[in-house]
């Protein structure tokens, strides 16, 4: 009997889980540790578990806010994540200034729905930390992107943190507090329940 109680009890919860918009993790794909450390300011924030999407094995449809780094225009492991999680929010991060137009690209990119909530924000570069097999490219990505900031006769902040990035193989964003906004955005939508409850990788 009690067994049954709870059965449905865990039932109705999931229900109600299914049916709002509540975020209970975030997951994040970093090679050079921007996204990781965005995905950890928030869960420090938030006190929601973050977990590297690789290895996070969470429970599938579980609905979550998904910070990964920029590669060719494409938020690297979104398409594979948005396949086991419901993606609620997405946090994109690349080497160059954020612009308005990148949110419409991703949303066109990855097929996301106007319900998914998208930020861009600007990241760190560090060629050290790139695989290997990146570095020709980015080798000859920087030269391009050196050429075209030093020919325009402004900049603002991002994109001379860009060309610093650009021309030095390495270089820290033009501020860090640009991941405030999308934390004020979960802050609503975080799961009570979840709160503080780490799911173990299975
Ligand atoms: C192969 C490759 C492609 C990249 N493509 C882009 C890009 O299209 N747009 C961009 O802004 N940054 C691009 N970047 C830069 C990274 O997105 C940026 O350094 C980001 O901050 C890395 O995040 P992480 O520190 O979490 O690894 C690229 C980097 C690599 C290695």
């Amino acid at each position: 009997m009690i067994f049954i109680g709870l059965l449905s009890i865990k039932g109705v919860y999931n229900n109600w889980k299914g049916a709002t918009n509540m975020i209970s993790a975030i997951i994040y794909t970093s090679t050079s540790g921007s996204c990781e450390y965005y995905a950890r300011e928030m869960s420090r924030k938030l006190a929601i578990p973050c977990y590297e999407a690789k290895k996070c094995g969470l429970p599938k449809g579980m609905e979550v806010v998904f910070i990964g780094w920029l590669m060719n225009g494409k938020v690297t492991g979104l398409d594979a994540a948005m396949k086991d999680y419901n993606v609620k929010g997405v946090v994109q991060v690349g080497m160059g200034a954020p612009t308005e137009a990148q949110e419409k690209v991703c949303r066109s990119k990855h097929g996301l729905g106007a319900d998914v909530k998208v930020f861009s924000l600007q990241g760190r570069f560090d060629m050290d930390k790139l695989p290997v097999y990146f570095k020709p490219v980015m080798k000859m990505v920087n030269k391009s992107i050196v050429e075209r900031l030093e020919g325009q006769s402004s900049l603002s902040d991002a994109e001379k943190a860009t060309l610093q990035m650009a021309k030095n193989g390495k270089g820290e964003p033009a501020t860090w507090d640009g991941i405030e906004e999308a934390i004020e955005w979960v802050k609503e939508l975080r799961n009570p329940l979840d709160v503080i409850k780490w799911h173990e990788p299975t």
